[in-house]
């Protein structure tokens, strides 16, 4: 699997070091607060979600939605999906939405007008990674880990098909991989 990567953009050191920070941030920015929940989004998040979860010294929740728009492929569909929800009731609560990576921004805005049509109190995205270059909704996390280039990236929740997610890397695929004709 990992002979499928042409080059490694951040290595498990740099984002671990990375989520680290980030926690460190998020601790800071919600000292105090009762009722945080944080939205792990499905399937790409939950490397990312657990790494920074376990480092949060805050009361908070942890939840989880499914929310799909590449559906496998290497470009986004257009259409979000949303295919399991919330456990929680959001209403009044501070939500950190936890992804994996910004790049269309659709989830996102998908995501946000959601939470916010259910009443939460506060919502801030957290993204390890955001690709700037593929931006077609005007949208923002409000914490980001790294800015990644415009290519097919996979590794650390990313995925091609539904694999390369459990990479502890963020990497390029080769393109000999995506253009391989399955017959
Ligand atoms: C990917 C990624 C983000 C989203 C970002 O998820 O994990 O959630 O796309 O793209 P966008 O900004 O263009 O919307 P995907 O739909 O592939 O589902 P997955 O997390 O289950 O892989
Ligand atoms: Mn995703
Ligand atoms: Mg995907």
């Amino acid at each position: 699997m990992n002979n499928d990567i042409e080059r490694v953009i951040y290595d498990q050191q740099e984002i671990d070091q990375r989520v680290s920070e980030l926690a460190k941030q998020l601790n800071h920015d919600y000292a105090g607060k009762r009722d945080v929940v944080v939205v792990a989004v499905l399937t790409g998040a939950i490397m990312f979600t657990m790494d920074l979860y376990k480092r949060l010294d805050l009361y908070a929740h942890i939840d989880f939605v499914d929310v799909s728009s590449y559906q496998g492929g290497t470009s986004s569909t257009g259409s979000v999906k949303l295919l399991h929800d919330l456990k929680n009731d959001i209403k009044g609560k501070d939500v950190i939405v936890c992804e994996d990576i910004v790049d269309t921004g659709r989830t996102l805005k998908f995501l946000i007008d959601l939470l916010k049509d259910r009443g939460a109190n506060s919502i801030k995205i957290c993204s390890i990674f955001d690709k700037p270059a593929g931006r077609v909704v005007d949208v923002q996390a409000d914490y980001v880990g790294f800015d990644v280039p415009n290519e097919f990236l996979v590794g650390y929740g990313l995925d091609y098909q539904g694999l390369y997610r459990n990479l502890p890397y963020i990497g390029v695929l080769k393109p000999s991989v995506y253009q391989k004709k399955h017959d």
